[in-house]
């Protein structure tokens, strides 16, 4: 593609993409296809010649969009709000177009100094104290496992790092059943062990019981323990949409759920 033409698509891409914004509602919420529909409609052996930009986007069109849940759409309630603002969409384009590559200061300074301002800022408006830092996880899950991992290094004096799990005092992990299973999940590539995750109850508002926490803990440090760190949830998916919703996602079986209405309209454009 030369860039005559990479300008031409380009052009184009974003006209499609602000009329996609502009007419989201008009998709139904939720994927109407079954399962494997869209593999289905996927070549079994990898293409060996390159397309025309046309046939790609035709092919998106037909093949790729009837299979997207519609995580843009003003109906979306599921999960989490995880909406891209028009502004972000255009930043993505830049730093496509950059291709940077952000794991270490010298492969991208500005990368690595508006991330830790960026960081920062996010920790003024949560109410954090100064002194407090971070850095972007590729998911929640990593950042749940790195933050585990670092309350077993700390908790273990970094004997784990250095010696091996073997080599340490077992630890435990409290957190309540309201949490995602992530954390389970990290415990358990921590190598902590799933035995050693204290699901502390919680009361009607689902909130974890500090006396129960204060006395698993003391049950643990009695049985020889170290108690490395309490995983908390905070506006956890289980039952935020159900406030929007005005019914209780628990009800409904514990997840929330997403229209899957296709409301009276136009077809999709
Ligand atoms: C509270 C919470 N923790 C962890 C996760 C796992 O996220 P990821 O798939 O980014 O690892 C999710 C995803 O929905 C979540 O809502």
């Amino acid at each position: 593609m030369d860039f005559e033409e990479f300008r031409r698509h380009g052009h184009a891409f974003v006209d499609w993409m602000a009329d996609y914004l502009e007419g989201v509602e008009r998709y139904p919420v939720r994927a109407q296809t079954r399962p494997g529909e869209i593999a289905a409609r996927l070549p079994d052996a990898p293409p060996r010649q390159g397309e025309p930009m046309e046939a790609i986007f035709a092919d998106f069109q037909r093949d790729v969009l009837p299979g997207i849940t519609h995580w843009q759409h003003p109906r979306f309630f599921a999960y989490f709000p995880a909406n891209a603002s028009p502004p972000s969409i255009l930043a993505e384009m830049l730093t496509a177009t950059l291709g940077a590559q952000c794991m270490l200061w010298q492969t991208s300074p500005a990368a690595t100094e508006m991330e830790t301002k960026v960081l920062d800022w996010l920790r003024q408006m949560t109410g954090l104290p100064e002194g407090f830092h971070g850095v972007i996880q590729d998911s929640a899950s990593g950042a749940i496992l790195c933050a585990l991992l670092t309350a077993r290094e700390r908790a273990t004096g970094w004997r784990s790092n250095a010696q091996g799990l073997h080599a340490a005092p077992q630890v435990a992990v409290y957190t309540s059943g309201q949490t995602h299973s992530a954390t389970e999940k990290g415990v358990r590539i921590a190598g902590i062990g799933s035995d050693f995750l204290r699901k502390i109850p919680v009361d009607d508002e689902f909130a974890m019981q500090p006396a129960a926490l204060e006395a698993a803990i003391a049950a643990d440090k009695a049985a020889g323990l170290v108690s490395a760190c309490v995983v908390a949830s905070l506006g956890r998916r289980g039952w935020v949409p159900s406030i929007r919703c005005g019914r209780s996602a628990r009800s409904a079986g514990g997840t929330a759920s997403s229209s899957t209405s296709t409301p009276p309209g136009p077809a999709p454009p």
